[in-house]
């Protein structure tokens, strides 16, 4: 299949927008605490990899948050912002003389300059001295540095370096939260370039749905997905490395790394779970579709299916501005439970199934996260905040209320995973609520997830991601019935047969 989608644009100017969010937030802050707004946001932009043993350089992807200041793709820059002017500086890395031969053109200061729509560049090993001469000769500026935990990977960000830092007065406190809550309210502009992600990606997904056929190998989905982002849409990254699952593995939750590399060969009557999503310009989606392999759901696939659709679109018709995260999270459990007791599979009073955890039993993770620049976007838990500690709960990305202007992710599931299934059916505040019998036969089907991108608007949310959800809908696209990913700009109208 083509594509009805051609990449767009990137105006740099998001990057601009995204800068000018910074400084109002910051000046706001430094004023507030009687602070002056004077010295320079500093921040190191990512460095290429080279293996220790060879030559290949790892595909570079930018550092996110330089990304997000200055939508710079290449490696080694440094960048600046004038606190006081909001004038921006990029500052390029001096190439040797070879790279000309082994690497491209050597290109000018004015080459980044332009095409970046920054105020100046210099070459990194000038900052030393370029920062005190744009101060106007008021001494060595005030450094504003990125340093602090992503609450996702427990890793710290690391501050900007640089040969003759320490005569520098440097700041390591007050960027980080300020810069990361910028990311968490998506513009416009930023909101375009996920829609784009979603809908190539949508498309991809619908293209494996109808490509798949029995006795195929999960990596040649995951082959058909990057190759249609890639040939139409131009994502050279994903967001994320590709789950392709099917059968058993689709209850292993992060399959498709390198020790289980979607190396199966998948049979008649197995389930799909395919969670798979491009990247655009820095700025990610993240999708997961479910189906039988063979186009046609059973009415054991179809009970969890649609437990976990319920969940999915009673989650989708409830958000909006101040609905609280930890609460869908909840409401994506219940809804399933109550199928699951509707099934006949688990049996007993719903409430006191939430209040022993037992929605965590079939869904360990959190319903969603923030998404962006990267696909567990930042700022997910506020400094102080606690994250809740309960079964299920303890997974949650973000516990945080929600506002206009946020992306996240919804992705309910419902998983059999031995590991967390047997010792809850032989726990004995839990064994109660369920058949056993009835639960032996779903035991190795593996799970489904349902997983779609929405943006919270001033009344609701819109959901960005375009695939087939309903059963009907997903059987007749398998078979080939028509299914229009309509290109929108921000707003997005829902694909439809
Ligand atoms: N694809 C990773 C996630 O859903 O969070
Ligand atoms: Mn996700
Ligand atoms: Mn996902």
């Amino acid at each position: 299949m083509a594509s009805s989608l051609s990449p767009p644009e990137v105006p740099m100017e998001l990057h601009a927008v995204n800068r000018e969010k910074l400084l109002n937030s910051l000046r706001a802050h430094l004023s507030s605490s009687s602070r002056p707004s004077q010295g320079f946001v500093l921040l190191e932009g990512g460095k290429e990899q080279t293996r220790y043993c060879t030559d290949h350089e790892e595909l570079f992807r930018q550092e996110s948050y330089f990304a997000y200041l200055f939508g710079v793709k290449e490696p080694g820059f440094y960048g600046a912002i004038d606190v006081a002017s909001g004038e921006s500086v990029l500052f390029a890395p001096r190439l040797p003389a070879a790279y000309a031969v082994w690497l491209g053109e050597i290109k000018p200061l004015s080459y980044f300059k332009e095409i970046y729509k920054v105020n100046k560049v210099f070459y990194t090993d000038e900052i030393v001295n370029v920062l005190p001469d744009l101060y106007k000769g008021m001494g060595n500026p005030l450094l504003f540095l990125l340093h602090g935990l992503n609450t996702d990977s427990n890793n710290f960000s690391k501050p900007a370096e640089f040969q003759g830092i320490e005569n520098f007065e440097r700041d390591l406190n007050t960027l980080h939260p300020i810069l990361a809550e910028c990311r968490v309210i998506k513009s416009d502009l930023e909101l375009a370039l996920i829609q784009f992600a979603n809908d190539i990606s949508s498309e991809a997904h619908i293209e494996v749905m109808r490509k798949i056929r029995v006795g195929m190998k999960e990596y040649q989905l995951e082959s058909m997905f990057l190759h249609h982002t890639y040939m139409f849409g131009g994502c050279r990254h994903c967001s994320y490395t590709c789950i392709c699952a099917t059968g058993e593995n689709s209850s292993v939750l992060h399959y498709g790394h390198a020790a289980a590399p979607n190396d199966r060969t998948f049979h008649d009557g197995d389930m799909a779970l395919l969670d798979m999503g491009a990247e655009y310009h820095f700025y990610a989606s993240d999708i997961t579709c479910s189906f039988p392999v063979n186009g046609k759901f059973t009415s054991d696939q179809s009970l969890i299916y649609n437990a976990v659709l319920d969940a999915h679109d009673a989650v989708i018709s409830t958000l909006k501005p101040g609905i609280n995260w930890v609460d869908m999270h909840k409401l994506a459990e219940k809804v399933t439970l109550e199928s699951l007791k509707k099934g006949n599979l688990i049996m007993g009073d719903v409430e006191n199934m939430m209040a022993e955890r037992l929605g965590a039993v079939f869904m360990p993770h959190g319903l969603g996260h923030f998404l962006g620049i990267d696909t567990h976007d930042v700022g997910g838990y506020l400094k102080g905040a606690e994250r809740p500690n309960e079964p299920g709960l303890s997974s949650l990305r973000t516990s945080r209320e929600l506002l206009e202007g946020m992306v996240i992710t919804v992705e309910p599931g419902c998983y059999f995973i031995d590991a967390l299934l047997v010792p809850a059916m032989e726990n004995t505040k839990t064994s109660k609520f369920f058949n056993h019998e009835e639960i032996r036969r779903f035991r190795g089907s593996g799970g489904v997830r349902i997983e779609s991108d929405v943006r919270i608007t001033s009344d609701g949310c819109i959901n960005m991601t375009k695939c087939p959800r309903k059963i009907e809908d997903i059987e007749a696209v398998m078979v080939g019935a028509p299914w229009t990913i309509k290109k929108t700009s921000v707003g997005c109208v829902n694909g439809g047969i």
